[in-house]
């Protein structure tokens, strides 16, 4: 797998608390179970909450590599088998950090990134500095919403942006009633955006997840809910999604064979700033 690029999905919302970390973590999950090396970068600059998501304590994290204190490599936490977490910070600190130093932190050596199948980022809600260059640099962006007319109206807002700098888009709704809910909220952004976006782009749609006890208690006893109630309804969805995307990327032009695609992507990031 060493020389097959590496996917890069950015995880996005317009508004917070749709579920973008939730859904991350628990995808990462599903794609490391069937075999894939995933890498999940908690993207959430100074807010992030994927060490508490999966449950695991990191000694040190980004902001340490940011520092020169350590490497990618140091921090990296091994969550299960295939899957790997790249702990960030939470608080002010991070936010202060300049692009020149972010550039030399990354391009240090970092040869499990070189490897990996998926890197999943799960960013900040909206479109902020750091949000923007990831979504700049995927290769998917995956916009997730709810049914709540606000997160509806942000998601759009979200996709005329993205739109412009990045074709591939797919849509999650979550906490939904049924399937049905999901579809027809899909079909109404997908028309408005159609009829108002002018850049072309496409939307394309992974699936829904019904609002479910089973996922709000695992949030709350720090489980993966795909890993520990693997035939639930809210596992079942979530694997739809998975297949949904697998197939989404295998559609997309072949890739072109290349070492080092990490840091490739990490030069792409840069190159943006
Ligand atoms: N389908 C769902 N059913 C029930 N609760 C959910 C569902 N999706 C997310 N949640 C809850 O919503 C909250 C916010 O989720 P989170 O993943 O942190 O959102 P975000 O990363 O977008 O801010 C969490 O407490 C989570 O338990
Ligand atoms: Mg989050």
């Amino acid at each position: 797998m060493i020389d097959q690029k590496t996917k890069v999905i950015a995880i996005a919302s317009g508004k917070g608390g749709v579920g973008k970390s939730m859904i991350s973590a628990n995808i990462s999950f599903l794609l490391a179970d069937k075999g894939y090396k995933v890498g999940i970068f908690d993207g959430d600059i100074g807010l992030s909450n994927l060490d508490i998501i999966f449950n695991v304590k990191s000694k040190n994290n980004f902001l340490n590599v940011l520092k020169g204190e350590c490497t990618l490599e140091d921090i990296k936490i091994t969550i299960d088998n295939n899957l790997t977490l790249i702990p960030s910070e939470s608080g002010d600190e991070i936010l202060q950090y300049e692009p020149k130093v972010i550039q030399e932190a990354l391009l240090k050596k970092s040869s499990f990134l070189d490897k990996l199948d998926y890197l999943i980022i799960d960013t900040s809600s909206g479109i902020g500095n750091f949000t923007k260059i990831f979504l700049q640099c995927a290769d998917e962006i995956i916009i997730v919403t709810t049914s709540n007319p606000l997160a509806i109206t942000d998601a759009y807002t979200l996709i005329k942006i993205t739109s412009t700098i990045n074709k591939n888009l797919n849509l999650i709704v979550n906490m939904t009633e049924n399937e049905k809910e999901g579809k027809v909220i899909y079909e109404n952004i997908r028309k408005v955006a159609k009829n108002n976006i002018e850049t072309p782009f496409s939307l394309n749609y992974l699936g829904h997840i019904e609002t479910s006890k089973n996922i709000s208690k695992s949030i709350k006893f720090r489980q993966l809910f795909t890993k520990t109630t693997p035939s639930s309804l809210s596992s079942f969805h979530l694997s739809e999604i998975v297949d949904n995307l697998i197939l989404q990327l295998e559609n997309q032009a072949p890739p072109k064979k290349t070492k080092n695609s990490f840091k490739l992507f990490i030069k792409r990031v840069i190159d943006n700033f």
